[in-house]
Parts: C-alpha cells; structure tokens; sequence
C-alpha cells in the first residue's frame, strides 16, 4: 500500500514536471511544420515553406549523420551524434519537450523548423490569430531577435568559429546576427492582404 502511494505521488510529480519547466513556449504544442506549410508556401503570402526548405536548418537533424558530425562525435566523445542530447538539442525543434506536447505531424527529421523560432504553434496557427500579432503572441508566437538564434548558434558548438565575423563594432564573433538574418530572410511581400483570399483553415 505505502509503495503504490509513492508510485502515485512520484506519477503526479512527473505529470507537473513542464509546468515548472519554465520554456518559452508555456504549456503550447508544437504541430510540425506540415501545419505552417498549408498557408506560408503560397506565393502569394511569400512561400516562406519554400525558402526554409533551401536553408540549412531544415537538413539540420539530417547533418548529423555526415561524416563531419561522426569525427566531431567522436572527439566529443560521443557515441551516436543523431541520438546524443550533446548533438541533438541544436540541431532540431523542440528538444526535450514531453512527447504529450507534440502532434502527429511533428517530426524530428524535419530539423530546425519554423517552430524553433517562432515558437510552437498549434495555438497561433489559426488565420484569425495569425493576423494579429498581438493575440498571436499571446497564443505563443516568439517574436524575434538574436537571442532566438544564439540559444544554439553559439561556442557550445563544435562548428564554432569564434573568428568567422567581424560585427559592425570591430569585434569578432561566431555568428552574425544582422548577416544572418539576411541569409534565411523569408518576408511577407509589400502590399499582401490576407482579407484578399479564402486561406484553408
Ligand atoms: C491558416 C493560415 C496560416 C497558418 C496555418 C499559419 N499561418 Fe502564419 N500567417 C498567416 C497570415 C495570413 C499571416 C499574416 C501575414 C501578413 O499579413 O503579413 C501570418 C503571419 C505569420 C508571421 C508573422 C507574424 C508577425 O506579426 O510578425 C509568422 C512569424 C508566422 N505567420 C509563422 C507561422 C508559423 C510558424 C506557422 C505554423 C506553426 C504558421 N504561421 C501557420 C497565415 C497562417
Ligand atoms: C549549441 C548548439 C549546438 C550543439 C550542442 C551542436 N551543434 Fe552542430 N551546429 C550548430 C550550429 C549553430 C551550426 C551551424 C554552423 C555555424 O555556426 O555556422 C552547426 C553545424 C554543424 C555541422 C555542419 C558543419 C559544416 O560546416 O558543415 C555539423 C556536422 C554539426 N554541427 C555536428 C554536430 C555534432 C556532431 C554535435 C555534437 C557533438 C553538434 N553539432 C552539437 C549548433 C550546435
Ligand atoms: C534550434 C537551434 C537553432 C536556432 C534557434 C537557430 N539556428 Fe541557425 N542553425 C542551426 C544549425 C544546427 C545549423 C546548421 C545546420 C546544418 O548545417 O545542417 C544552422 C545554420 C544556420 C545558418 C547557415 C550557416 C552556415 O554556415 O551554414 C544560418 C545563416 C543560420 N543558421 C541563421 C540563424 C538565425 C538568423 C537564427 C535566428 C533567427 C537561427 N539561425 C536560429 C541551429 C539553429
Ligand atoms: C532560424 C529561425 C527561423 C526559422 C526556422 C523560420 N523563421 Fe520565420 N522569421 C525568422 C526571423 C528572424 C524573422 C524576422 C526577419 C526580420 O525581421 O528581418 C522571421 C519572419 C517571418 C515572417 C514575417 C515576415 C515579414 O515580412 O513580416 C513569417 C511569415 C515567417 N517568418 C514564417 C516562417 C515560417 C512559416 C517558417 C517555416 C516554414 C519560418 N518562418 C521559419 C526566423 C525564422
């Protein structure tokens, strides 16, 4: 009887666990990025889907398998790159989340997705919310800024180069924000109305 008590409480402890997790995306579920490309891979809102597929970040998890990451593996001694908590929480979206906060669609294989940075989505994604950045951010949407990106672009990482940039201060660094951006850009076109068509959803 004692023993089953603990098992019980032990069970309600591991059920709080996320709450005082504290991530910044609350207590929202991350859908995969199939839920982002239904509307964002349309020309006319800017095929944002399109422009993420060309960047590294969506062959991220699948660069773990290169030979490059197996040598880097190996002197960080670790023993399988696509599965080591070493490797792995740079180099997909939402490591570490409880399985209950993830949807069917999500995959891992999909690597650095939208959700890394804009947040998990299944609570913005929705075209009434989407539109206004205000609610949109209530329901988890992450704005912006460097410090999105340096959560993993940083000297944690064994392809580090603290000597890579040179920032506009004269100083060098591993990564460039302002440079960066500008290489994964995925804008919304000038004059898009969204009112203008009937998006699924
Ligand atoms: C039902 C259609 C739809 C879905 C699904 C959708 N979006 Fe959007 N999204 C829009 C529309 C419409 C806008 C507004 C674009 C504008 O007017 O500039 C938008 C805007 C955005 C913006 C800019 C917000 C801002 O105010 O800066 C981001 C970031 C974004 N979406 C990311 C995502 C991500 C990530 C997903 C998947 C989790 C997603 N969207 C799913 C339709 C959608
Ligand atoms: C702190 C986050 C982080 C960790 C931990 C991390 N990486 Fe990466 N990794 C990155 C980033 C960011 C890049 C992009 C390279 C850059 O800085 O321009 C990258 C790039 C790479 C590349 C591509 C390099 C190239 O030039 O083609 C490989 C391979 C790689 N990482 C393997 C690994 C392996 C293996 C581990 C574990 C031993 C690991 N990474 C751990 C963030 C990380
Ligand atoms: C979840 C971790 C993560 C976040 C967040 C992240 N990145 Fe990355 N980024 C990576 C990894 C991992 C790679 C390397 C992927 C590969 O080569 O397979 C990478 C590669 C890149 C590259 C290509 C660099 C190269 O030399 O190949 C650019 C540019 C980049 N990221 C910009 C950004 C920007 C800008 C942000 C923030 C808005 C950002 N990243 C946020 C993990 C991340
Ligand atoms: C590596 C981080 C990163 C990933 C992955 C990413 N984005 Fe973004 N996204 C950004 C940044 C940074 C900006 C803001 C750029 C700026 O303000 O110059 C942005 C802006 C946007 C905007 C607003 C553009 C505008 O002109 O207002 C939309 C819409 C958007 N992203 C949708 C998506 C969708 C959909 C995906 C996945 C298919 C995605 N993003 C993947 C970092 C990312």
């Amino acid at each position: 009887m004692h023993r089953m008590m603990t098992i019980a409480v032990a069970m309600m402890w591991l059920l709080a666990g996320p709450a005082f997790a504290g991530s910044p995306a609350g207590e929202h579920k991350y859908g995969g990025v199939k839920k982002c490309r239904s509307c964002h891979k349309k020309e006319s809102i800017g095929n944002q889907y399109g422009s993420w597929e060309k960047t590294s970040h969506a062959k991220a998890f699948k660069t773990l398998s290169s030979d490059q990451a197996k040598e880097w593996a190996d002197e960080a001694g670790v023993a399988d790159p696509t599965t080591d908590e070493a490797c792995v929480k740079c180099h997909v979206t939402a490591y570490g989340v409880p399985a209950e906060r993830l949807g069917m669609k999500f995959k891992i294989e999909n690597g650095v997705q939208c959700e890394a940075c804009h947040g998990a989505g299944t609570d913005y994604r929705k075209k009434k919310i989407m539109i206004d950045r205000d609610v949109a951010v209530e329901k988890g949407l992450v704005l912006q800024s460097a410090d999105v990106c340096t959560t993993c672009h940083n000297d944690e990482s064994p392809a580090w180069d603290p000597e890579k940039y040179t920032l506009a201060d004269g100083t060098k660094s591993g990564f460039d924000y302002d440079k960066a951006v500008t290489e994964i850009a995925h804008p919304v076109p000038e004059g898009y109305d969204p009112m203008a068509e009937d998006e699924a959803d």
